[in-house]
Parts: structure tokens; C-alpha cells; sequence
């Protein structure tokens, strides 16, 4: 499971995460990247890797579980966020949601472009809790 690397030498971060703040994001920006999401498998294009650096610099801060224990503030991304709409996705990703900061000004067009084409390489996540047992 991906949250546990995370728990390793967290001991100053722990404390931090538990409250999203946007320090967290520098915090995070210098996690090495072989912490946070990996993809399917399979070796990714040179668009999909750096979608998939910006995503662990601004993205796993809200749409991951830093810990197990500490509360996830966005859904779980994948390729099918959105809807599995890549012009939806830019869209939100550009200009954000009520509770989502927009990226427009921090990232190129081509940026947001390779962050759509890695959350596309991103596999459906599992239901959160499983469902109960049918009697
Ligand atoms: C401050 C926390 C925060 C950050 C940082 C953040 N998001 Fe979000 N994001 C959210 C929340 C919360 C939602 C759910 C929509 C809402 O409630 O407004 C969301 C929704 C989304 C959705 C739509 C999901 C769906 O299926 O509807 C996408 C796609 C998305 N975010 C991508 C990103 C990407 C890519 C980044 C990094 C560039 C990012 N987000 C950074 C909080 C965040």
C-alpha cells in the first residue's frame, strides 16, 4: 500500500500534516518521488513523468493521504476524475472548484496537459470502504 512508505521518516513531517496548510506543499515539493503515487507499470513518456513530478509537488498535499492516520482533503485522483474528461480535468486543474486552488497561473498550458496525460495512466482506485457482505 502506497501511505505506508510515507510513514517511514516522517516524524517531523507528521506532525506538520495533519493540518493542510499550503507549507505543506514545500514540504512536500522535497519528498523523493519514490514516496508518493506510482502508475500502473510500464515505463511512462517523457510528458506522463514530468505530469507525474508536478502532481507529487502540488497535487498528493490534498488528493493523497500524507498518513494513514491523518484525513484526506480531495478525492482520490485517476483516470477517471472528472469523469475521465481530459478537457474537464484541464478545466479543473486550470481554474480550480470552490475548494480547489487553480493552477492556471503557476503552470503552462503544457504542463496542465501532462498532468492530464499521467492521472490518464493512473489506475481506477478501489472503493473506499468495502462494501458489506450480502446476506
Ligand atoms: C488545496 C487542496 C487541493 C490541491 C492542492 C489540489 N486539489 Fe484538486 N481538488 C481538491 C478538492 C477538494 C476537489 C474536489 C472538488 C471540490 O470539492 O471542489 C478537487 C478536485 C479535483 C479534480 C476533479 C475530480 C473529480 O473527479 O471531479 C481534479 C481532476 C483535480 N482536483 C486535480 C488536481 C490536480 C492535478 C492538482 C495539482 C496540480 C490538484 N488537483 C491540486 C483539492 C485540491
Amino acid at each position: 500500500m502506497r501511505c505506508s512508505a510515507f510513514s517511514v521518516p516522517f516524524s517531523v513531517a507528521c506532525s506538520v500534516a495533519c493540518s493542510v496548510s499550503w507549507g505543506l506543499l514545500t514540504l512536500l515539493a522535497a519528498v523523493p518521488q519514490s514516496l508518493s503515487a506510482q502508475p500502473a507499470g510500464g515505463a511512462l513518456s517523457a510528458a506522463q513523468q514530468l505530469g507525474m513530478r508536478l502532481y507529487n509537488q502540488s497535487c498528493v498535499v490534498c488528493h493523497e493521504k500524507p498518513q494513514i492516520t491523518s484525513g484526506q482533503y480531495g478525492p482520490t485522483l485517476s483516470k477517471d476524475s472528472a469523469g475521465g474528461r481530459d478537457d474537464v480535468m484541464r478545466d479543473v486543474i486550470a481554474n480550480g472548484t470552490p475548494r480547489m486552488p487553480g493552477f492556471k497561473y503557476q503552470f503552462e498550458p503544457s504542463q496542465i496537459d501532462a498532468i492530464v496525460a499521467y492521472l490518464k495512466t493512473v489506475p481506477t482506485p478501489p472503493p473506499a470502504a468495502p462494501a458489506p457482505a450480502p446476506r
